[in-house]
């Protein structure tokens, strides 16, 4: 086993507003990411139950590095195993979804079923009276990894740990409620966006817990007054400060207001544009607690939208130190009108690889990946927006304090958390 004692990360303070650059290039700590982490003690989003809603269908999806299928059996029951052969370790299923009895692995043909048991080694009896398997060799010794699956609502969480906490536990109650509600009724996959970032992981739940973007990277944010600094608003964290929601309310300032403030601190670009057809930027009142917008990262791979009416769910796959793939699920309900389909699909635009508000965040991550490669030991980001010290929930979009809760219990789960740190 591959001894990580050596790994450790200079904090320099405890309440972790200031993380080393160097937490992003490492590649021992990626690699002591994939065992404490992503094979650790957390339930990470495999896919949606509307993915996979016959007997027999089946998703290739990832848990950082590791590939995973995840397949759903005649009597409806959920099952994932790891995508690697139990003979010489060749990937197995090599379609990205479908549906299928058994699964062979296409190097020599050995088979397995949908819960990854091997059912199948061809020849091994051997042929004309030679070769083949030994005596010794029982099949039932050689199944897939075996991966425990739990579903939320439909949304499906694997994990390593076949002692984990039940997922409502792991989410607590605040994102119990919000995920929950995301998928209180049967939905309708409006389809993927995927795209690849040339950044560490890690900028990316940093990202989604950064209230304090959102509207001055966002341009288009700041105009139509989707999100901005002047509302009211929200970043707010399970017990463990792992989780994050960031919310606000459309409306709750005046444009007048927010360009005043914008331009008092310096934002130049803070006129208000005008559009020919306003319904992108309408927002249908479906959210029963009022929020126009709330995005939410369940620790570490998984991430929850309802920007305006748009609703997705995205996931990470770890490729590297330098790199990560992140795929965006769009939804509707099954029960939406046609016309409400049509309003989903419409402000998809504004998210995804090309979104008028996403494609900045890609930009934004690389260009803090490429830049801090090259810093010294003791280069380090600041995050002291919302406060320094003790770590909780802020009612106002002018905070960095979700991304200190990331650090914190990432740090804690590593094993490299600096003294007297807050749990
Ligand atoms: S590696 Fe899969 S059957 Fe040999
Ligand atoms: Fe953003």
């Amino acid at each position: 086993m591959k001894d990580f004692a050596g790994v450790q990360v200079n904090w320099p303070r405890n309440d972790y507003s200031r993380v080393p650059y160097s937490i992003y290039h490492d590649p021992e700590i990626y690699a002591l990411e994939q065992e404490k982490i992503f094979r650790g003690r957390c339930w990470n989003v495999l896919c949606l139950e509307a993915e996979i809603p016959n007997p027999g269908d089946f998703r290739v999806c990832h848990v950082g590095d590791t590939p995973v299928v995840v397949n759903r059996d005649d009597d409806g029951e959920l099952y994932a195993f790891v995508n690697r052969c139990a003979h010489r370790g060749a990937e197995i299923v090599r379609e990205p979804w479908g549906t299928a009895k058994e699964h062979t692995c296409i190097y020599h043909a050995w088979l397995y079923n949908r819960k990854g048991d091997l059912k199948g080694v061809p020849f091994r009896r051997g042929a004309n009276g030679k070769g083949g398997m030994p005596e010794c060799f029982d099949m039932k010794n050689h199944n897939l990894v075996k991966v425990r699956v739990t579903s939320f609502n439909g949304v499906i969480f694997g994990t390593f740990h076949h002692d984990m906490e039940p997922i409502e536990d792991y989410l607590g109650p605040l994102f119990t409620k919000h995920v929950g509600e995301m998928f209180n009724r049967p939905i309708k996959i409006l389809g993927y966006q995927r795209q690849r970032i040339a950044a560490n992981w890690k900028l990316y739940p940093e990202n989604i817990k950064d209230a304090y973007h959102g509207s001055l990277l966002h341009e288009f944010n700041r105009t139509f007054g989707l999100s901005r600094l002047t509302q009211v608003a929200g970043g707010y964290m399970d017990e463990k400060h792992r989780h994050s929601i960031l919310f606000q309310y459309k409306g709750s300032d005046s444009d007048e207001e927010a360009l005043k403030a914008y331009i008092e601190n310096g934002v130049k670009k803070g006129e208000i544009a005008g559009l020919n057809d306003y319904s992108m930027v309408n927002i249908i009142d479906e959210n029963p607690f009022g929020m126009s917008t709330r995005v939410m990262n369940v620790f570490p791979n998984c991430f929850f939208h309802q920007i305006g009416n748009t609703l997705a769910m995205r996931k990470i796959r770890t490729l590297g130190v330098d790199g990560f793939e992140l795929t965006w699920v769009l939804y509707t309900y099954a029960d939406d009108s046609e016309e409400m389909v049509q309003h989903r699909l419409n402000q998809a635009n504004m998210v995804g690889p090309a979104g008028l508000i996403s494609m900045e965040d890609g930009e934004a991550l690389e260009m803090v990946h490429r830049t801090t490669k090259s810093a010294a030991e003791d280069e380090m980001a600041v995050i002291e927006m919302g406060g320094i010290g003790s770590i909780g929930d802020r009612d106002t979009r002018v905070n960095e304090v979700t991304i200190r809760g990331f650090w914190a219990y990432y740090a804690q789960l590593m094993g490299f958390a600096p003294e007297g740190a807050e749990q």
